[in-house]
């Protein structure tokens, strides 16, 4: 199957951006990790990060049509601002995991509420880059 993993904004700024929060592993470290583990296991992983919000809403809706069975989704500050990524996942109605580096309920309150949490298939956070790994797994063991 397809799994698509999108990153929102400044996720291409990991392995030198507050390592002291994030870790020192860069984005491009943890996308060849996944691609190994998906293609081991049979899958295709599609890939992308953006600082844009319309670009994220725009490759959700192409999820619809390219045979995407489930998306991972970093959405990094989109997580708690964005009601169009919200209504773009709900409106393709593709299952998703949302994932964090860091444990967002450990930091800022503004950080606490997530416009995705609720309709997410799951979420996991706080274990920085393995997050990644962890999400995978969780959507290789739902595809199998
Ligand atoms: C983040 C947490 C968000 O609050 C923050 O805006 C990010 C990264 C994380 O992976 O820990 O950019 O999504």
């Amino acid at each position: 199957a397809r799994i698509l993993v999108l990153n929102g904004p400044n996720l291409n700024l990991l392995g030198t951006r507050e390592p002291e929060v994030y870790g020192t592993t860069t984005l491009e470290d943890i996308r060849s990790r996944l691609e190994t583990r998906a293609s081991q296991a049979g899958h295709q992983l599609d890939w992308l990060q953006s600082n844009a919000e319309h670009v994220l809403v725009d490759r959700v809706h192409a999820a619809r049509e390219d045979g995407t069975a489930i998306i991972l989704i970093n959405p990094a500050a989109f997580t708690h601002t964005s009601v169009a990524l919200r209504d773009a996942l709900l409106g393709v109605a593709l299952p998703f995991i949302e994932l964090h580096l860091s444990n967002t309920h450990a930091r800022e309150a503004f950080r606490h509420h997530s416009y995705l949490s609720d309709v997410a298939r799951g979420v996991i956070m706080g274990f920085g880059a393995r997050s990644y790994d962890m999400a995978l797994d969780a959507a290789l063991a739902d595809l199998a």
